[in-house]
C-alpha cells in the first residue's frame, strides 16, 4: 500500500513519518515515535488505555487514523514530564489511584480534559469525566480521590485572581 509523509505535532515535538492511511494514531505515537506510555487494551474504543489529547481533548488514538490529525497537536502521557510531578500524577501516587498501572496514562488524559476544562469538578462530574476509561483493578474511588487531590492542588498553586 502506498505510504504518505505525515507530520504530528507530539508534546510540543514534530514528528514526520511515512505512513499507509490505514495505520491508527495509537500505532503511530507507539511504534513510530516510541512514545509508549500510551496503551493499547482493547483496540476498539471499549477501555480508554489509548487516550491522548487532541488540540486539548480527550480522545481514543485506537479510534483515529494518523492521516486524519497531521499537523495537529496531540498530548500524551509523556508531555506531562516536568522537573516535578504533575498534580494529576502525584494525586495518583498520594492516593493510590493506581495498582497495576495500565489505564493509568489514559485515566489521567481524561482527567487532564476535564480539569482543564473544568477546574473544580464534582465527584459525579469526574465520575462522568473519566467514564469513557476503564480500570480492572482499582474499584474507581481512589481515581475519583487522586482527581480530587489534583484539583485542589492546581486551585492551591493558582495566583489569588482579581488583581
Ligand atoms: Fe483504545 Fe482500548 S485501546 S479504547
Ligand atoms: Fe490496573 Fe487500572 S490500575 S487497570
Amino acid at each position: 500500500m502506498a505510504k504518505k509523509s505525515i507530520t504530528i505535532n507530539i508534546n510540543g515535538t514534530p514528528r514526520t513519518h511515512e505512513v499507509e492511511d490505514r495505520l491508527l494514531l495509537v500505532h503511530f505515537i507507539r511504534d513510530n515515535c516510541a512514545l509508549t506510555g500510551t496503551h493499547i487494551g482493547c483496540d476498539s474504543t471499549h477501555c480508554g488505555a489509548c487516550t491522548v489529547l487532541l488540540d486539548g481533548t480527550a480522545v481514543k488514538a485506537c479510534t483515529i487514523f494518523a492521516v486524519q490529525v497531521a499537523d495537529r497537536e496531540i498530548m500524551t502521557i509523556e508531555g506531562m514530564e516536568g522537573e516535578a510531578l504533575h498534580p494529576l500524577q502525584e494525586g495518583f501516587y498520594e492516593e493510590h489511584g493506581l495498582q497495576c498501572g495500565f489505564c493509568t496514562p489514559g485515566m489521567i488524559m481524561s482527567a487532564k480534559h476535564l480539569l482543564d476544562k473544568n477546574p473544580k469538578p464534582s465527584e459525579e462530574e469526574i465520575r462522568c469525566g473519566i467514564s469513557g476509561n476503564l480500570c480492572r483493578c482499582t474499584g474507581y474511588q481512589n481515581i475519583v480521590k487522586s482527581v480530587q487531590y489534583a484539583s485542589k492542588k492546581l486551585q492551591a498553586s493558582e495566583p489569588a485572581g482579581g488583581e
